[in-house]
């Protein structure tokens, strides 16, 4: 293997750049060609290719976003717009790629194998969480120390005001970053798409909390179980507060990466060389009891993660 090739597609998350960072500076130490293809699949089929030497990626780390650009390419579905993409990967010689995204982004990256041999490694970047065979994906620290900062400054007015919030995150069919963002900031209630809800149940328990004396009410709700309005209508005047809505929507995705994002990011882009170097082909690096391990790429296609009940029941004991 000499020449290699990384992109980030789908949506953007917080340490793809530190990932894009150990991808290129472990290749070029290891004696490879290191090349960025911009703008994901999609530049991917338009041979948007470029050689990135050590310097290319200085300071990039602390950055939010990802330099190589992001898309969400529909011909990339397609079976001919895969093979234009294969044809250029093999016009520039590549022999491997490096793929960072989330959950379409890595199908993407399997069926590229399984169509045309191109040796690819996945590395999961993706504030939803919702990645199997891997703990943690690059950016979900980020979107979480955001989401808690954005609820805190919240629980202030809620708290001035005698108020209810009710916070919309992000995380398309998975409660994750609702449950967790819920839990540590004591929020009095978490609705996630992987529970189903009681609207009657949940508006009699704020109320009886609030007759108690309490003087705020939080609720974090997943966009992928219902929007902030749905839930302000079906609680609306059976909870003794007067409510506000505020859906956070994309600053979950910005932002410099913490300390632990970018160490999660530069562990997976350094394993991500070894792993195409080792024909260690076709898997994805992954998070695994603080180890980073090579986990099969179909398999965690076909294992989609599921939320830990644990943290919901958690998050209900000490609301
Ligand atoms: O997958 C990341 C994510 O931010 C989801 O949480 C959200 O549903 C979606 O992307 C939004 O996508 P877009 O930026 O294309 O609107």
């Amino acid at each position: 293997m000499k020449r290699i090739a990384v992109l980030t597609s789908g949506g953007d998350s917080p340490g793809m750049n530190a990932a894009i960072r150990a991808v290129v500076r472990v290749g070029v130490r290891k004696g490879l060609e290191v090349f960025g293809v911009e703008r994901g699949f999609c530049g991917l089929i338009e041979g948007r290719i470029k050689k990135m030497s050590f310097n290319d990626v200085a300071g990039i780390m602390e950055k939010g976003g990802t330099i190589l650009r992001s898309s969400r390419c529909e011909e990339f579905r397609t079976t001919e717009g895969r093979k234009k993409a294969a044809v250029k990967l093999r016009e520039h010689n590549i022999d491997g790629l490096v793929v960072i995204g989330g959950e379409g982004s890595l199908t993407g990256a399997l069926i590229l194998y399984e169509e045309h041999t191109i040796p690819v490694v996945g590395i999961p970047g993706t504030i939803d969480n919702d990645i199997g065979m891997t703990d943690m994906c690059v950016g979900v620290d980020t979107c979480l120390n955001t989401v808690v900062d954005a609820i805190q400054k919240l629980k202030d007015t809620a708290s001035s005001h005698e108020r209810a919030f009710i916070v919309e995150t992000m995380g398309r069919e998975s409660g994750y970053i609702a449950l967790v963002s819920g839990l540590t900031t004591g929020a009095e209630a978490v609705i996630v798409p992987e529970v189903p809800v009681n609207y009657d149940t949940l508006s009699s328990r704020l109320l009886e909390e609030r007759k108690r004396g309490k003087i705020n009410c939080i609720i974090v709700v997943a966009e992928g179980a219902a929007s902030a309005y749905e839930v302000a209508r079906s609680l609306e005047n059976r909870i003794g507060y007067d409510t506000r809505i505020t859906i956070l929507g994309h600053v979950q995705r910005g932002g410099s990466p913490t300390a632990f994002d970018r160490l999660l990011a530069s562990r997976m882009g350094a394993q991500a060389v070894h792993a195409l170097l080792n024909g260690d082909h076709c898997t994805m690096m992954a998070l695994e009891l603080g180890k980073i391990v090579h986990v099969p790429l179909k398999e965690v296609i076909e294992n989609k993660k599921t939320l830990d009940m644990s943290l919901y029941n958690l998050a209900y004991q000490l609301s």
